[in-house]
């Protein structure tokens, strides 16, 4: 597919698929007791008979293979007062967690303090797409949490909320 002629530019690209305006979740893991994390929007609801969900994280992220060995993730939907967090997330390489509470759910998967909704789920398949993979993966919980607050969104390039 790469070989093949296009008629737009890389820049062209991610600024069109900006247009799509997500939600931001926070894909967590824990392992050998320290948490992982990393920020994503990729995130969708697949199947509800089996509850299946999916994500794509980045064949760079350095989060990702380290999080795939539990075997387990938990993905933390974040709501409009938690910008900073997301941008914590964002960060390869920081001590992501320095000033994030969480408390570990039924898989060990890191739940953060503040959050949306809290997801579990064992992780069914992994799939080939591109520069990322497509992770399927199967509910084992899930929590209304802690918030009535809005959700933070992300949309060309920028936070945003709902009104
Ligand atoms: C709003 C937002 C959405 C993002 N969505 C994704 C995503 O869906 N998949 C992904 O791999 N990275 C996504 N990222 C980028 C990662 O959070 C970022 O590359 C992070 O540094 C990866 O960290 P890691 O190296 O610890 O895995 C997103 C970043 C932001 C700010």
């Amino acid at each position: 597919m790469s070989e093949q002629a296009v008629a737009f530019d890389s820049a062209t690209y991610r600024q069109t698929m900006g247009n799509f305006a997500t939600g931001v979740v926070v894909v967590t893991g824990l392992v050998a007791d320290q948490p992982i994390g990393f920020a994503a929007q990729s995130f969708v609801s697949l199947s509800l008979d089996p509850p299946l969900v999916a994500f794509s994280p980045a064949k760079s992220s350095s989060s990702w293979p380290k999080i795939r060995e539990s075997g387990h993730f938990g993905i933390n939907i974040l709501g409009e007062d938690q910008r900073d967090v997301c941008v914590g997330m964002a960060q390869s390489g920081a001590d992501k967690f320095a000033n994030v509470q969480w408390q570990s759910g039924l898989t060990g998967a890191p739940k953060l303090q503040g959050v949306l909704a809290f997801i579990e789920c064992s992780i069914e398949d992994e799939h080939d797409a591109g520069d990322h993979t497509i992770v399927v993966g199967r509910v084992q919980d899930c929590t209304r949490a802690d918030s009535d607050s809005a959700p933070l969104l992300y949309f060309r390039s920028a936070y945003g909320s709902f009104v």
